[in-house]
């Protein structure tokens, strides 16, 4: 499988089987968690836990989850640099996991009085933010189905209402340059689906932004770009992320994020790649 085949085929699960992961699948997710790359520098640790799936797992989020047997914890620190690490660096997990026909649900929420925060420390200044399920799906529930037509969880807002083309009143269309990255965006997972993330391209340059939905709106944002740059990449374009001063001013109710610039054409391709660490 391709990644473009792999993003289109993650979906959130919230029902497993209840066998633990194999030694080996373990060990392939831990390289993976080891080899996840990261342009903005946060604070992110990632770590593999096991579980009695006979206690279920019951934070206060929306949707319940049965049967797992193994979760991921990620601590994260508290700025934007780490929100966006932590989303570019756990989405490249969670597609790895997709890759081997498991299934994932990043949960983002209180897991104050849950197992998950019980015996692990976290590196200073981090906290465990979020957690995912990792195991074999099982048939979904009927209360997970509910949760998915809930959130309307297997559509996505028009691409011409989110990505723009030099300006915000222009759609961009969906054969142009880029697109195919866009719509490898589109497909990420959000917080209640809420798809806070917009791009403009410009030339070479694609200028991102997002609608502050909620608190996790940066978060969402690092797993949207982690599509992004992976189908970029995929694609053999070379490329890096950076913040520009210079960005066209959003209109109201959006924020600038960063700026991607697609350097494959230009003579220092080669020193810019290394500047994506
Ligand atoms: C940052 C983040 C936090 C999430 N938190 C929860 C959660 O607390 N509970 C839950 O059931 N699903 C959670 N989800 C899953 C979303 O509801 C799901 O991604 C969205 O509905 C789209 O569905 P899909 O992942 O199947 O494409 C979260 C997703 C993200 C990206």
């Amino acid at each position: 499988m391709n990644i473009t085949e792999i993003i289109q085929k993650r979906h959130s699960v919230r029902t497993y089987d209840t066998h633990p992961l194999t030694e080996e699948e373990k060990a392939e997710l831990i390289s993976a968690v080891d080899t996840a790359t990261d342009p903005f520098g946060g604070q992110v640790t990632i770590r593999l836990r096991s579980v009695d799936p006979a206690n279920d797992f019951k934070p206060s989020t929306y949707g319940v989850i049965k049967g797992a047997a193994d979760y991921f914890l990620i601590g994260i620190g508290s700025d934007e640099a780490s929100a966006l690490s932590a989303g570019f660096r756990f989405e490249q997990v969670v597609l790895k996991a997709t890759e081997m026909g498991l299934g994932t649900c990043w949960i983002a929420a209180t897991f104050r009085g849950t197992v998950f925060s019980r015996g692990i420390d976290w590196p200073d200044g981090q906290q465990l933010r979020i957690v995912s399920p990792v195991g074999r799906p099982h048939r979904p529930r009927l209360l997970e189905r509910v949760t998915r037509m809930t959130f309307r969880s297997d559509k996505r807002m028009p691409f011409e209402t989110l990505f723009f083309d030099k300006d915000f009143n222009t759609p961009l269309s969906p054969e142009g340059r880029f697109a195919e990255a866009l719509r490898m965006l589109r497909l990420a997972p959000s917080s209640t689906n809420s798809q806070p993330w917009r791009a403009l391209v410009d030339g070479d340059c694609v200028h991102f932004y997002y609608q502050l939905k909620s608190p996790l709106s940066i978060l969402d944002c690092g797993i949207a770009l982690s599509h992004f740059y992976l189908a970029q990449q995929a694609s053999g374009a070379i490329g890096r992320f950076y913040k520009e001063a210079g960005h066209p001013v959003p209109p109201e109710g959006l924020k600038y994020l960063y700026s991607y610039i697609d350097t494959s054409d230009s003579d220092t391709s080669d020193d810019s790649a290394e500047l994506f660490c």
